[in-house]
């Protein structure tokens, strides 16, 4: 089976985790394939919160209502992808960019459903560049505290986010403690999100193998 066929078996099991209501959907070529399997259920949601203007653009463009988290509070479930994922449930994100708000939505929902194919399963996070997202002023700056981290931190460049901001997607980390490290990295000033989703890590880790989907969870 290709990565993408991986991709869409877990989209396609994901339906299994929709509630009525509204949900979050995250960000990336597995959430892009969640969001066509959601369009065939669509009469059974009343709509989504998107976690990037790509998302939301998509979802609309299947018929889907598009909500502001502000106006709707706690969502039930949020469906999204990840970079790389442990079996503790924590993962990096924010390949696709969209790490700040992919974080928001998530922290505002109870169940986080993660959807992955099986090369992003890891013993230790870090080996894919940690997105760090920045405020553009504070980017050398941060570099600089990064590297005393011990990471090689590279700005993506022509990228801005939704938010207007810079990422740096920071090389060789090996990320042992990620809820610390994950800590540490919030507490450098001018860092908007670092990619690491620990401290709010998934409920739910729908894997895509070649012997079929495989439901994990911490
Ligand atoms: C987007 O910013 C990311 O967090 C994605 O969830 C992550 O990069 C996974 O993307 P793919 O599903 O495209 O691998």
């Amino acid at each position: 089976m290709t990565q993408d066929e991986l991709k869409k078996a877990v989209a396609r099991a994901a339906i299994d985790y929709v509630p009525q209501g509204i949900i979050g959907v995250g960000t990336g070529s597995t959430a892009n394939f969640f969001i066509e399997e959601l369009a065939k259920v669509k009469g059974r949601i009343d709509g989504a919160v998107a976690s990037s203007e790509a998302t939301a653009q998509r979802l609309k463009s299947h018929g889907i209502t598009v909500y502001e988290l502000n106006d709707v509070g706690e969502l039930e479930v949020y469906v999204d992808g990840a970079d790389e994922i442990t079996a503790h449930m924590h993962m990096i994100k924010g390949g696709g960019g969209a790490l700040t708000r992919e974080k928001i939505v998530a922290a505002c929902s109870r169940k986080f459903i993660c959807l992955a194919d099986q090369s992003k399963l890891v013993d230790v996070l870090g080996r894919f560049p940690l997105p760090i997202e920045v405020i553009p002023m504070a980017r050398s700056y941060v570099a600089r505290k990064l590297v005393q981290l011990g990471g090689q931190p590279r700005l993506r460049e022509g990228f801005t986010t939704d938010n207007g901001n810079v990422i740096l997607d920071i090389a060789g980390l090996n990320i042992m403690n990620p809820v610390e490290m994950e800590t540490r990295l919030n507490q450098i000033v001018g860092v908007v999100t670092n990619g690491l989703f620990a401290l709010r890590p998934a409920d739910v880790l729908l894997l895509g193998t070649t012997d079929g989907v495989t439901t994990m969870r911490a």
